[in-house]
Formats: C-alpha cells, sequence, structure tokens
C-alpha cells in the first residue's frame, strides 16, 4: 500500500526513481511524485494519477539531480489530487518526504503546528512530518536529529523518505510497521517498499526494522536504532531472477503469473519431499517433533486470498491430521481475545508477509503462547521474520494485483504441511502420506493441461462478460475455491460476484437466480457429487445459466450444465489447486472483454499495510 523507491549515488536519479515505481505500481496508484536535489537545490513533480500521467508531466517539466525520492499512492487520508501527491514538503519548500502508513496523531499535530504558524497545503496526515522534521531542524541544526525527533512524536505506522536542501547529500529512510529495504550497489544505494523494485539494481540488501533509521550518503549508510546508536546490520541476498519481475511477452503480469503455476509449484514443493520415504522437510519450520505432538488445535489467519487458502488448510488438517482447525479473519482475531494456548498451532498466511493486520494477528498469538508458523512468498518480510517458523512459497514476485500463483503455492504449502503434522501424529500411514505426495508431484503437469485449454475458457468470457453478477458455488474443499473464483472476478471485472456453499444457496441467493444470472459450480467427483447435481438442477429450474467445472469422463453433466469446463482427473485433496486454474482465466478473460485494468484494478492495492 503506497510504493517508496529512493536513489543516491552517481547517476542521474530520475530514470531509476521512475522504472522503481513502476514495478510498486501494483501498491497503490491513484497518484504519484518525485523530489531530487540538483545544485544544492529541491525540485519537485507530482500529479494525480498512474506513473504515465507523471511522466508526462516530468517531461514538461524535466528534473534532475543524482539523489532522489519517488511515491506511488494509495489514498488514505485526503481523496487522489496533485495537492494530496507525495512527496510532502515544508513551508519553505526546502525538505520533502515520501510516506508508506498512517499517522495516527496526525490531527492534533496538524493543529498545534498551525497554531505556530505552519501553512497545510494538503489533507494528508503525511505532510505533518515535512513540517515537523522543518520545526525541529531549526531548533538543532541536523535534518537526522529533526528526523528523529519527528519520529518520537508521531503516533502508527511510517515508512519514510527525506531529503533536504538543508544537508543536500543526505537521503534519510525509517521504518516502524511499514516495509522497506536498502539495496547496495557500487557507488550507488537504493530504497524501495519491497525486493521487485530492487531486484533489476542489486541482490544485496538491508531489511530496516522497526525503529530503525538509515542515515544514507553517496558512500556510505549508517543504521540506527531509535536511542540513535549506531546497528550493525547483515547483508541478505535475493534469489529473485530479475526476469521474474518482467512481463516477459504477456499481455499482463495477471497471465504471466497464472501461467507460471506448475513451476511455481514445482519449485514450491522441489527439496522438500521425498516421495520415496514419505520424508517431508520444511527448513526454516522450526517446530520440533514434541513440539508438533504437544498442538492439539491449529487456528489459521489471514486477509484476501490468503484467507482462502486457510479455509482449504482447515478441511485438509481435520480430514488428514484429525484435530480441530479454525480460520480467522487476521483482523477480527486480533481484537476478539481469541481463546489460544501454546498447544495452539496459529499458521499466518501472506503473500507478502507485510500485511498490517495478519502481522497484528500473529503478534497477539505469540503473546498469547501460541507457536506461530507464517506461510509468506516473500523472504526476509515482517511476518516471516516475526514467525517462530516460516515456509517460503517458492512463487518468485506476483506483481499482478489479484493474487494467482502466490494461492496455488500456499495451497501446495499448506497440503505438504498437513501430511507432515500427520506423519508426525500418526494419523496416515507412510503408504498414505507416499500417495499423497504423488499426487501433489503430479499436479503441475494436470495444471499444464488445462492452461493448454484457456481458449475454452475465453469462449465462455465471451458469453458471460456483459453480466453484472455471478454466483460462484461449491462443496467441501470446493466451497473455498467458489469464494476465491468470486473474489477474482470481482476484483478485477468489477462484476458483482458471490461463493457460497452449494447447499447454502436455498437460503438466500436462490432468490436471485434468473436468466441474467451465470453459476459457475465446482461439480467435481466425489463424495458430494449427486448433491451438487441437485443445485444444479435448483439453478437450471430458476432460469440460471449454469457453468459446471466437472472432472474429465463425466459425459452425465453436459445434459445439466450450459458449459463445461472439464479439468483432468485428479484425487479429491488436490483438486482445489487444479480447480481454481479455470476460474482465474475466466475472471481475466471477462476482465479483458471488459476493458478493465486488469493488474491494478480499481481501489486495490497488492500490499495492505494499513488497518
Ligand atoms: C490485498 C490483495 C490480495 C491479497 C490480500 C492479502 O487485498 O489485493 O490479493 O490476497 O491483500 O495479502 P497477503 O499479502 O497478506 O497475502
Amino acid at each position: 500500500m503506497c510504493g517508496i523507491f529512493g536513489y543516491i549515488g552517481k547517476r542521474e536519479a530520475l530514470p531509476f526513481i521512475l522504472e522503481g515505481l513502476k514495478k510498486l505500481e501494483y501498491r497503490g496508484y491513484d497518484s504519484a511524485g518525485v523530489s531530487t536535489i540538483q545544485h544544492g537545490k529541491i525540485f519537485l513533480n507530482k500529479s494525480c494519477g498512474k506513473i504515465a500521467r507523471l511522466e508526462e508531466v516530468l517531461e514538461a517539466r524535466p528534473i534532475g539531480g543524482s539523489i532522489g525520492i519517488g511515491h506511488t499512492r494509495w489514498a488514505t487520508h485526503g481523496k487522489p489530487s496533485d495537492e494530496n501527491s507525495h512527496p510532502h514538503s515544508d513551508c519553505s519548500d526546502q525538505i520533502t518526504v515520501v510516506h508508506n502508513g498512517i499517522i495516527e496523531n496526525y490531527l492534533e499535530l496538524r493543529r498545534q503546528l498551525a497554531e505556530e504558524g505552519h501553512k497545510f497545503t494538503s489533507a494528508t496526515d503525511t505532510e505533518v512530518i515535512a513540517h515537523l522534521i522543518e520545526k525541529y531542524f531549526k531548533e538543532t541544526g541536523s535534518l537526522e536529529t529533526a528526523v528523529r525527533k519527528t519520529l518520537n512524536a508521531i503516533d502508527g505506522s511510517y515508512a519514510l523518505g527525506v531529503i533536504s536542501e538543508h544537508e543536500p547529500d543526505k537521503l534519510i529512510a525509517a521504518r516502524k510497521g511499514s516495509p522497506l529495504l536498502i539495496g547496495i550497489e557500487e557507488d550507488e544505494t537504493f530504497i524501495a517498499s519491497d525486493i521487485s523494485a530492487l531486484i533489476k539494481y542489486t541482490s544485496r540488501v538491508i531489511y530496516l526494522n522497526d525503529y530503525e533509521l538509515a542515515v544514507i550518503t553517496e558512500n556510505d549508510i549508517v543504521i540506527k536504532d531509535r536511542d540513535g546508536k549506531t546497528l550493525k546490520k547483515n547483508i541478505s541476498f535475493i534469489s529473485w531472477d530479475p526476469e521474474s519481475a518482467e512481463k516477459c511477452g504477456y499481455t499482463h503480469f495477471m497471465l504471466k503469473e497464472i501461467h507460471e503455476q506448475p513451476n511455481a509449484i514445482r519449485k514450491t514443493i522441489e527439496g522438500r519431499i521425498s516421495a520415496e520415504s514419505a520424508n517431508i522437510h520444511f527448513d526454516e519450520l522450526n517446530l520440533t517433533e514434541k513440539e508438533i505432538k504437544n498442538i492439539n488445535r491449529v487456528v489459521f489467519t489471514a486477509c484476501g486470498t490468503s484467507w482462502h487458502a486457510a479455509l482449504v488448510g482447515e478441511y485438509l488438517i481435520e480430514q488428514m491430521v484429525k484435530l480441530p482447525a479454525e480460520v480467522e479473519y487476521a483482523a477480527e482475531f486480533r481484537y476478539r481475545h481469541p481463546v489460544i494456548d501454546d498447544k495452539t498451532l496459529v499458521i499466518a498466511i501472506s503473500q507478502s508477509g507485510e500485511t498490517a493486520d495478519t502481522l497484528a494477528a500473529a503478534w497477539e498469538a505469540k503473546s498469547l503462547g501460541a507457536k506461530v508458523i507464517s506461510i509468506c512468498n516473500v523472504v526476509g518480510s515482517t511476518l516471516a521474520r516475526d514467525s517462530h517458523g516460516v515456509i517460503y512459497t517458492q512463487a518468485g514476485p506476483e506483481i499482478g494485483v489479484a493474487s494467482t500463483k502466490a494461492f496455488t503455492t500456499q495451497l501446495s504449502v499448506i497440503y505438504l504441511l498437513t501430511l507432515l503434522l500427520a506423519r508426525t501424529k500418526g494419523t496416515l500411514t507412510g503408504a498414505e502420506i507416499k500417495n499423497y505426495i504423488h499426487d501433489l508431484i503430479e499436479l503441475p503437469g494436470k495444471i499444464e493441461q488445462v492452461l493448454a485449454r484457456e481458449h475454452e475458457i475465453e469462449k465462455i468470457a465471451q458469453k458471460y462478460y456483459l453480466s453484472n453478477n455471478a454466483l460462484f458455488l461449491g462443496r467441501g474443499k470446493g466451497f473455498p475455491i467458489a469464494l476465491e473464483g468470486a473474489l477474482k472476478l470481482k476484483e478485477i471485472s468489477y462484476i458483482h460476484a458471490e461463493g457460497y456453499p452449494a447447499a447454502e444457496m436455498k437460503h438466500g441467493p436462490i432468490a436471485l437466480i434468473d436468466q441474467n444470472m451465470p453459476v459457475v459450480v465446482l461439480a467435481m467427483t466425489g463424495k458430494r457429487y449427486e448433491k451438487i447435481l441437485g443445485n444444479i438442477e435448483e439453478v437450471k429450474a430458476r432460469g440460471g445459466q449454469v457453468i459446471a467445472i466437472a472432472n474429465e469422463g463425466d459425459n452425465y453433466i453436459q445434459e445439466k450444465a450450459d458449459e463445461v469446463f472439464y479439468l483432468p482427473k485428479s484425487p479429491i485433496a488436490v483438486s482445489p489447486i487444479l480447480a481454481v486454474i479455470p476460474l482465474q482465466l475466466l475472471a481475466y478473460y471477462i476482465a479483458v472483454k471488459r476493458g478493465c485494468h486488469i493488474d491494478q484494478p480499481r481501489n486495490l492495492a497488492k500490499s495492505v499495510t494499513v488497518e
């Protein structure tokens, strides 16, 4: 949510900042801006709209300099407008600030500063930071001290980049609660909200922790704690391939990421399983056999698509590990006095590892004595670092706002973790585990078969793309996939879509069904197949249009449904991972036909770092 990119080095800063912001645009895209220092003077350009709009503005009024900061915004305080865009300045336009996060006491600070004579030009919370730095610089004559005093005065969350004419050779960065990384190369340093913006330039990064402040000059990076004590920080190496953050010939990142799923799953399971010995191993899980045996309950917590992955996990844990399992929205969990203890395993799932509510839920669980394991895609993310153990999905950078490969790799990890718990608890035999592992190994090949038939989905999309509403129905593990299918569709096509357990349809949504209502039904063969057929009959009897996702060989369903997409036969436990692929494609092609912004849907952000 909001992206920050900064550069300091020997070359022109602007091209780096614009390129970095484009990589971060998925975090927010309602306005953008840059500020640089050239010959000791601050320059600033910002505008409402996407980065392409800012580029037009910059073409008319270019700015130079080899130090600068930039920002792409997802509005929280103040509507998207030129004035509310970042960077924000102090009264004298000598200090500029970019910020990601929320300053909770900004109203009180703004009132005090206004009384002291500061003039505000925006409706944002961020602007108080620029004025506070101005005030404290006047008092102390040191930019670093002024920033530190400012950070002590504000409540809330922030990732910050600050430059100033007062000390024109410095870029100051700080973080509390919002992610910020420092990328290091010879003769140049970058700051960025996440790795995807840095991998083109460097593979060496320093993760800033909460309450840390970095003073960066052309030749030096000094990181200090909240008391001003210099810290020794480790440099981490990023293994992501720079190509993985490019579209590589695909029209949209989302389509590329849908197609990357077979290999992403292969990478996620590779090196962690042995089908021969039924062995499963996660390097950083950090759970002993004794601790696993001690677990008597599993609680998943997450937001958005990751929450849907958790719902599938609930079914798997109950079925295979025979433990009570529940799924909590992270935002609810953190405030509702959850009853958990040291026998509870809390599994926090987050692609980014930076979602504010999921972080807070994990911290809450830890404080109550639970073991917290996270499932994350971003190495070194806050959630990964703050959990007792972490399992990384190996999806590579996910840029499209609508999550696809992160979801299927999360499901693959949950599946393996479930098998590991079942093995340790003795609820599955070695032979059963071998079979389950084998089913997962086979899965990427089956996803490839589905992807090879995406034109069939495109045809279905052509028929239904003008609909205003859609219903997604599933039973058992198909229910979370129905929810995910509906979420994908509404996120990127803006069609109102709801996911329901198929049996619940009779308790309300059935009232909506008429000839204009496409109903996507997950109708794979399994224990509840007959019941799903019954639900299809109910939809048809009311004139609804049924799009069925069924298993190949099921000729019967053709007579019932208006459209059928066949999945290669697969065992029920892995079928959710396969069944979501046509739903991702359906959402994608419908949104394309409606002319929507696929990778950056309106109002959404990829990483929600505020409550
Ligand atoms: C946002 C994104 C979703 C994502 C959710 C949780 O809403 O748009 O795609 O599922 O955040 O993100 P996380 O990084 O915690 O998985």
